[in-house]
């Protein structure tokens, strides 16, 4: 019989990995918490038609990635209905707004969540069928001030903090502006008119996409393409006055409170949602997937799928590609070790070494245990490989309370009284 082995695009996690997991999702709780954000938990799958509707027909994701299936009717009376793994959380986000009423408290959701999203794309390092995003919504009637620039640059400084809170170096913000409801079909039109001669010099997909979503054209990386696409007509040409204006406010907002970012005309993203203030973060060590999390301004997505006019502003992080980022970084420079691995020496001293550790970890120290049976240089070898620095102890230890520490890294071995460990291993 064969093996069963995890879904091809699946991964399982596992220790010590999901440790880092957890630290970048509590990481997550804490900033977002200082900017009054609620956590929300929406279902994994939703009726199929609401991507149709928010994310777009025409657009990668709902026209070849999601996995979507006819839910059998259970009585005859019934119709099956069509059901779909949510490829992104947006949506369904938005979707709960309108049937909870949340806006007729006349007040901003800020809402955040943390789970699976599932598309079928061909996986590759930092692409996956089922991914984690860590994201984040503020969404309201325009009384309330939702359509405020001042929302877009908030959510952009919180990002920056949440990114160098958690220590990712390097990271690079791209903003552009996709323009309203009605900029868009303007400069889609125009897109398509100057595709017309120039889409059969171009690579195969940006052939099929000048017919079927001429924006996903401004992505193509096909380096003979560049020069054709450079000569392109640019969406700032095509924008009114208003989204000018709302620009042109979220960048002197982000200069004020410095947030380092540069401006790319080429950044439309691939969901068919957005207005206005488009964005993306990225990192330079992750290769061909170098976007780290992405979002924008959806001011139309409510009434889009039956809603009131609530605009909002949100950005969803990969947080596989955050955490493929950290690794990266942690590479570079080692860390992880426990503070200390204690070494029973001989099995009657299991007992009391357990007793040991315990009272280390109560003061919040990481302590590995290790086992009496072990030979004196097995224990050497294993605690080398999991802390920083070993904790001999014996029966002698146990009747002197002196014990015997050696740090791994310098070498150097010391005699510590049982009362002074705890300072000693802290220092
Ligand atoms: P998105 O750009 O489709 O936006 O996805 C956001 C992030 O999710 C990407 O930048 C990437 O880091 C990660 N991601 C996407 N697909 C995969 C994959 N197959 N494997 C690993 N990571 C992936 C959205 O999903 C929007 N809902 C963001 C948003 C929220 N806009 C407004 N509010």
């Amino acid at each position: 019989m064969s093996t069963l082995k995890a879904v091809r695009g699946t991964r399982d996690l596992l220790p010590p990995e999901t440790e880092l997991w957890n630290r970048v999702e509590e990481t997550a709780r804490r900033v977002f918490a200082r900017y009054n954000f609620g956590e929300i938990r929406t279902p994994i799958f939703e009726d199929t038609s609401l991507f149709a509707r928010s994310v777009g027909e025409e657009t990668d994701i709902v026209s070849k990635e999601m996995y979507t299936w006819e839910d059998r009717a259970r009585a005859q009376s019934e119709k099956a209905q069509s059901l779909t793994l949510r490829p992104e959380n947006t949506a369904g986000v938005v979707r709960a707004y309108i049937e909870h009423k949340l806006g007729d408290k006349g007040l901003l959701q800020k809402l955040f969540y943390i789970g699976p999203q599932f598309r079928r794309e061909r996986p590759q390092k930092g692409r996956y069928r089922q991914f984690w995003q860590i994201g984040a919504e503020v969404i309201g009637p325009p009384s309330a001030g939702s359509e405020s620039p001042l929302r877009d640059a908030e959510v952009l400084e919180m990002l920056a903090s949440f990114l160098n809170e958690l220590g990712i170096k390097d990271w690079k913000l791209t903003l552009n502006s996709v323009g309203s409801a009605s900029d868009r079909p303007r400069y889609i039109a125009a897109l398509r008119e100057a595709l017309k001669d120039k889409a059969p010099k171009m690579c195969v997909d940006c052939q099929r996409r000048a017919e079927t979503n001429p924006l996903r054209v401004l992505d193509c990386k096909v380096p003979e393409d560049q020069p054709i696409i450079e000569a392109l007509p640019k969406i700032a040409e095509y924008l009114d006055d208003d989204s000018k204006t709302h620009f042109a406010a979220v960048c002197a907002a982000l200069d004020a409170c410095g947030v380092p970012y540069e401006v790319n005309p080429r950044l439309v993203r691939g969901l068919d949602y957005y207005t206005r203030t488009t964005f993306e973060f990225s990192h330079g060590g992750l290769g061909a997937q170098n976007a780290l999390l992405g979002g924008g301004r959806y001011d139309g997505l409510s009434e889009a799928i039956g809603g009131p006019k609530a605009p909002g502003i949100g950005f969803a992080i990969g947080e596989d590609r955050l955490i493929l980022t950290l690794q990266a970084q942690a590479e570079a420079a080692p860390g992880g070790l426990a503070d200390a691995y204690v070494a029973p020496l001989g099995e009657a001293m299991n007992a009391p070494a357990l007793e040991l550790a315990r009272e280390l970890r109560r003061t919040g120290l990481r302590i590995e245990l290790g086992d009496g049976s072990f030979r004196l240089k097995k224990s050497f070898e294993v605690g080398n490989k999991l802390a920083s620095r070993i904790v001999l102890f014996g029966e002698d230890e146990q009747k002197s309370g002196i014990l015997t520490v050696k740090d791994f890294a310098t070498g150097e071995q010391v005699k510590v009284a049982r009362a002074d460990l705890i300072h000693h291993l802290r220092g």
